[in-house]
Parts: C-alpha cells; structure tokens; sequence
C-alpha cells in the first residue's frame, strides 16, 4: 500500500527521503515520486516502476533541499504511470500532496472546483485536495489544510509542502495511519515507522481527525476543529538490524527463520506453570469479566483470519466457549448480533487493516468489549481495543506473512488456556499445555533444520501450475493458509480443503498432474486421511504428506513424505504450517518471483 515520508529539518532531504521509502518498499506500490523545496523554487520527480527508476532520474542532480516529501503509490484511482503518480499539485504548482487512502466525494469536488477554473492533470482522487488547499490558501499553509479537510470524504494520510512555507510539513490524518518522527534540529512525517527508525525512535502517532505542523525546531498538533491537542512521545522498540536482511535473501526467508525466537517472544513471560494457566495482563479484565464470557467473534482478513479460524478450533475445544469467526470485511457490513457476554478479538499482523478496523469500531458502538491480537505496538487498531495481547513477533516485512501467523497462533493458545482454566480445564491438562507451549519454538526449529528436503521438493513441483492442499479439524485451516502462501509468492493456484471435502468436487481436479499436499498428522483424524490419501493415490494424483516423526505407514502412501515432531493435536498448525511456507518460498524462487513483494499486494491494506 502507498507510503508517506517527509523531511524538514538541516540536512539535505534527498538522500533521507529516499532511504525512507525505499524502507516502505515491502508495503507493495507501483510508482514513486518526490517534491523538493528547491532554493524557493518547487522541485518534482515520479515515475511509474521502482524506486530504483526515480532514483536514475535525480542521479546527477545536485539537490541542496532541507525540505521534501516523498511516496510509493499503489494505485486505487488512474493506472500506475507518471502522471498519477504522487505528489501532485495544485494549478499554480506551488503546493504538493502525498496521499494514502481514498477520498470517496472526489467526483463531486471535482465539479466544483472546475466550476472554479480549476483545470486537472490527473485521473487521481489526491490531486483534488492539491487544489482544495489551494483555494483555502492565503499564506497560512495549516489553516488552508484544514479547511480543505472539512470538505472531504473517505480516508487519508497527507503531508503537504508549499513554496512559500519553505520550512513546513504539514500532515494529517483520517484512517490512513501517519507518525510525526522527533529530532534535533529536524524532524519526520511518515506512514510507518520503519521508514524513519535510522533517524530517530522517538515518535507521535497522529490520530484520526488530527493536523501536524512540523518545522525543523518541533511540532505542534490540532484537531480539524482547531482544538491543540498536546503530542504524547512514544518509543519505538524496534532496532534497526531487526528491518534488515541480516544475510538472508529475502525478508519472508528470515522471518521464517526468526519463527523460534518470535514464538518465544510471543509466550515470554506469559506461562504459569504453578497455575497450569497463562499471564495476559493486556487484556485488562477483571476475574468477573473474564468469567462472564460467553461468546467469542474472532474477526481478521487474509492470514490473520486464517489464524481466527485456528482459535476457533482452540477456545471451543478446550475453552468449551461457542466460538464465531467472521471477515473483518463481512462483519463491517452486516448487523452482526452481539449479547452480553460476548467478546470480540481482531487479529490484525499489522494493526492498520481497514476493514478489521471498521470491523472493530462497528463492533464497539455495538457496545462489545474488543481485544486486539496485533504485532504492531502503538498501531491503530492496538490503540482502538479495549485491551489486547501483542504477540511480539518483531517488524514482519515480506508481504507474506509468516511468523505473525504462528505467533498470533501462540497467543491464541495462551488465551484458550486462560479461559479453559477459568471453566472446565483441569489444572493437569493446563500444565500438559504449556509444557506443549513451552516446546514449541524447539520444534520449530527441528523443521526449519530440514528445509532442504523442503527446497528439494520444491525443485521438483516447481513447474506445477495447480496445487491442492488437504487438511483436516485444526490442520484445515493450516491447509488454507499453505494454499494462500503458495498462490500469494509464486502466482500458482492452489486451494485448500477440509480434506473429506474433496470427495464433493475438487476430486474431479485430481491426476498425474495436480501435486496434493496434505497433512496427515497421527491425531484423531489421521486414520481418515489416510483414507483421503488413498483416494487421491487410486486417481494417480502425487502426495507430499506433512506427517508425525516416526509413521512409517505414511511412506508407504504417499510419494514425499516431511516429517514433523511430535506435538499435542491443538497445537500442531504452529508446526505443521512451517514446510508449508518453505515449500511456497522455494516454489516462487523457483519460478523467479519477487517474493517480498509479489504482484498486486501491499503488507498492510488501508484501504477498503
Ligand atoms: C497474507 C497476508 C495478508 C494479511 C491480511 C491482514 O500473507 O499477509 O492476507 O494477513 O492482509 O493483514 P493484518 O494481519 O496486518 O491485518
């Protein structure tokens, strides 16, 4: 998705400026540009195409600019070329705007800023608040912001520069998320912190309905209101090192690997063994609240939902608690019925999703007590939650999403435990759990000592161009999550089913062609799905089985078999998912694939 930075301060803005995006590269966008307060003259460069094509254009010119903003586009209104690409401008080229989000009354602006005389270069939505500004400005740039504001409908972040406030960005923000960076002598606007962490860690989330002015010396925030609202400083925990590749060759290939220590993180200080229960102290309820939970939604999109359905299959089986899950997308826009008693998690990697955000405030006004599953800490929807578990995974920046995934898994598990213990769950299966818990991340491990053998099948299936994933109970939707990372990297299609599903259609697929990865685990199941394997095997189909250490019956069955440790059956999907992603990396790679940033997607989607 777009991303924002914006520098003023008492070094050249260039080269930060495009540090700062190319940071946000893995947020998926298809051009990029920049504007420059050039020696009192308004400086542009975009370009459809990389950063790398906009950085050949400057190449060779001597920018002298204390103060710039620069974007990544992902285009929502007008094809991604230079013309559409930000900033954009208003008639007289004096002001600039770099904008995330949608304005959903643009048309309508439109009309009356050309019954104006305004005249407009672009088929992009942004460019209308260019003008809008404009037709509000009367030197004080903050002011003529805010008016335009007013008129808006949709989302946005913005930061706005104007030649004759040469030592002024102006941000603001509704939905689209926008942090103010702190410095000495300078300071920061970006959509995501990853962009400025170089410079500084020291930051203010802008909220919903608010306007920064930002100098070199400070800045100051107000509301759309003009009310001054006082900045509250956070810290950014994250280092440096953790976004880079640290000698990986992609980041989803180091997050894979990061999985032990993120799924440690995840349940650090969180086991009770004494209790046999676990420590959430994030959720902030009370013992009586806790015991008044009789329904839980656990609402998400894409990766995170396919998690939810993994806590389904947790908090009903051990929690014995009546469980709903729902896309963050459909539940927006139904009337979703909620009694008292129930309470509702949004599961959001990366905390500014738009559609789980919606799903959470449609969920709030229906006076539902929410919790946030988030990895992003300060994000919006962390903020928004009544209370909530961060699940510690580190910054996650290939678009696939991989150890958010487990470690949402992590934390899932440890609220199952907490409210089982609290109702039916004895203390000897709570403490059976977390010795389970507690093994995990060695586990994992083991896998990943494999991956080899994964890289091998790989090399074999590349050139495959369908795929079938089968899983059954809680490994189903591990089945839907291997099939999404696949198609997601390497562009093949694949589709996960309830493995006893087949039978009512997608058998029809089945031939020497259409490689099946199933996951057959020796659980309560597993006799089934070695009845689904069979069927798949009478229909010349090939089988690579995910499968407990030790079944030697499996070999027999299947044509490649990747053995996994032992593990309790509700905890299987954080082990059982790990091949999974390995097969989809070596797969794309294979084939070429840019897989941090494959086609057509963005690691956090703000807009609807
Ligand atoms: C898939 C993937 C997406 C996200 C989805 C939700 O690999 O990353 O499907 O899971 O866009 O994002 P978050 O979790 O940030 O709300």
């Amino acid at each position: 998705m777009c991303g924002i930075v914006g520098y003023v301060g008492d070094k050249t803005a260039v080269p930060i400026l495009m540090e700062g995006i190319k940071k946000l590269e893995y947020r998926g966008y298809d051009s990029a540009g920049i504007a420059l307060l050039e020696r009192g003259e308004m400086v542009f460069q975009k370009n459809a195409g990389k950063i790398k094509v906009l950085e050949e254009n400057l190449a060779g010119k001597r920018f002298t600019a204390t103060c710039g903003i620069a974007h990544t586009r992902w285009a929502t209104h007008g094809e991604p070329n230079d013309t559409n690409a930000h900033p954009h401008t208003d008639e007289s080229g004096r002001i600039a705007v770099v904008h995330n989000g949608i304005i959903e009354n643009y048309r309508s602006l439109k009309k009356y800023l050309e019954g104006k005389g305004h005249t407009f270069r672009t088929e992009t939505d942004t460019e209308i608040i260019a003008h809008l500004i404009e037709d509000n400005y009367d030197g004080d740039l903050l002011s003529a912001v805010r008016k335009a504001l007013k008129r808006v409908e949709g989302t946005y972040g913005i930061a706005v520069v104007c030649k004759e406030n040469p030592d002024e960005i102006i941000a603001a923000r509704h939905g689209s998320p926008l942090v103010i960076g702190s410095g000495s002598g300078e300071n920061f606007v970006a959509s995501d912190v990853s962009a400025i962490l170089r410079h500084t860690k020291q930051v203010v989330y802008l909220e919903d309905g608010e306007l920064a002015r930002v100098t070199p010396d400070g800045f100051s925030i107000s509301t759309l209101q003009n009310v001054e609202v006082t900045p509250e400083l956070q810290e950014i925990e994250w280092s440096l090192e953790q976004i880079e590749k640290g000698g990986f060759e992609h980041f989803m290939l180091k997050e894979i690997y990061e999985q032990p220590v993120a799924l440690q993180n995840a349940q650090r200080g969180r086991l009770d063994f004494e209790d046999g229960m676990s420590r959430l102290a994030g959720l902030q309820l009370q013992l009586d609240e806790l015991l008044s939970i009789n329904r839980v939604i656990l609402t998400a999109c894409g990766t995170s939902w396919h998690a939810a359905l993994i806590g389904e299959y947790l908090i009903e089986d051990l929690s014995r608690i009546p469980v709903e899950v729902e896309y963050a997308s459909e539940f927006r826009y139904r009337s979703p019925i909620i009694p008292d008693g129930t309470v509702v998690f949004v599961i959001s990697q990366s905390g500014e999703t738009a559609d789980t955000l919606a799903a959470l405030r449609e969920a709030k006004r229906k006076g539902a007590t929410v919790l946030g599953i988030c990895n992003v800490v300060g994000s919006t929807i962390a903020r928004e939650t009544n209370g909530g578990i961060y699940i510690h995974a580190g910054p996650e920046i290939g678009v696939a999403s991989t150890k958010a995934f487990t470690s949402q898994i992590m934390v899932l598990s440890l609220v199952t435990l907490l409210l089982g213990r609290m109702r039916h769950m004895s203390i000897e299966k709570g403490r059976q759990l977390l010795e389970g818990i507690r093994n995990i991340p060695t586990q994992v491990q083991l896998i990943l000592d494999n991956a080899e053998q994964v890289k091998r099948i790989a090399d074999m299936y590349c050139d495959h161009n369908n795929f079938l994933y089968l899983g059954r109970g809680i490994n189903f939707p591990v089945a839907l999550e291997g099939a999404l990372k696949l198609k997601e990297i390497s562009y093949i299609h694949a589709e996960g089913y309830p493995a006893a599903e087949m039978k009512h259609g997608p058998i029809a697929l089945i031939d020497e062609n259409m490689p099946v990865v199933v996951i057959a685990l020796k659980d309560q199941v597993y006799d089934k799905v070695l009845s689904n394997i069979q069927e798949i095997k009478a229909r010349n189909g090939r089988v690579i089985a995910v499968a407990s250490q030790g079944d030697d019956e499996i070999k027999r069955l299947a044509d490649h078999v990747i053995y996994i440790p032992n593990v309790l059956y509700h905890l299987s999907p954080m082990l059982s998912i790990i091949p999974l992603q390995l097969l989809a990396y070596y797969i794309a790679l294979n084939r070429g694939r840019d897989v941090d940033q494959p086609r057509n997607l963005a690691k956090s989607v703000t807009v609807e």
